[in-house]
């Protein structure tokens, strides 16, 4: 039984789609989460930027006592796994990018036309592709960056025309001219995003990394005998201050969008979390 919180990283709060799906799954599990939106987007910065936030981030939360991280970002995962798996080789690092590309290639087949968005540095990285294609090289897969989505999502402008609008542009030729009929959602802003993209695109199969990527954690805590067990007796009903929190959330800046859409992403559970405002 390990009570140590997993860790979870991204460049804002594209990575807290993840959380849900592990809420539900794994209740007792605890979550230490780290959005870096004094920083965000990534997408568009150079590789050497990236990585060099993403040692800083990954290090905060070793020292903070992360039993396992999740890349919760796909351009993290497209541009640096390798170099966080070196820095800190004792504690298990799980991409985004993989267990999205053994879903696609275990639902997909020949016959389908499988499309990736994400930044540009994941679509310049061609990650998901050499992934996809490594577990089968007979699938068709087409890429585009759509670098303008993250920060009207960062600003929380989805539920207007400008986000239609912006979803439109980058998708209406791109799915046309393809043939399209499956498409990956290769950053973990974009699920926030799925209803707008399923409503103007209904006939399309969305595959959302930020669900998929539940399995591996389940497997990766069982296969390490990391698993949380179940709370000892009592401490569920020791009371909100008698214990410190199940789940911290860190930003570099903790503005009253972010806190927001957490409250908006993981609803209106009654879990026991603080909210903290941290500079790297
Ligand atoms: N949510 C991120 C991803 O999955 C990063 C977006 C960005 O910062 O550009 O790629």
């Amino acid at each position: 039984m390990d009570r140590r919180p997993i860790g979870f990283f991204d460049s804002g709060l594209g990575g807290l789609t993840c959380i849900p799906y592990v809420m539900k799954a794994l209740p007792d599990e605890r979550v230490i989460y780290f959005g870096d939106t004094a920083r965000t987007p990534y997408g568009s910065k150079a590789e050497s930027t990236i990585r060099s936030f993403s040692l800083e981030i990954a290090d905060f939360l070793v020292e903070n006592g992360a039993k396992m991280i999740v890349i919760a970002c796909n351009t993290v995962s497209a541009t640096c796994l390798g170099d966080l798996r070196a820095r800190h080789p004792g504690v298990p690092m799980l991409g985004i990018i993989g267990p999205a590309a053994r879903a696609v290639a275990g639902r997909c087949g020949p016959e389908n036309r499988i499309g990736i968005i994400g930044t540009k540095a994941t679509i310049r990285s061609g990650a998901y592709s050499h992934e996809i294609l490594g577990l089968n090289g007979a699938l068709d897969i087409s890429q585009a960056a759509c670098p303008a989505l993250v920060p009207l999502i960062e600003e929380g402008i989805i539920q207007h025309e400008i986000m239609d609008l912006s979803i439109k542009y980058y998708l209406d030729h791109f799915l046309s001219y393809n043939g399209i009929d499956t498409l990956v959602l290769g950053c973990t802003h974009y699920p926030l995003i799925r209803g707008n993209i399923q409503r103007l695109y209904p006939s399309l199969d969305i595959v959302d990394p930020s669900e998929e990527i539940l399995s591996s954690i389940d497997g990766v805590l069982a296969d390490m005998g990391m698993r949380a067990g179940k709370r000892p007796t009592g401490e569920a009903d020791a009371g909100r201050g008698a214990r410190g929190p199940d789940h911290v959330f860190y930003a570099s800046d903790l503005s009253e969008n972010f806190v927001n859409m957490i409250n908006r992403i993981l609803g209106p559970a009654d879990f026991n979390a603080a909210f903290r405002s941290i500079r790297l």
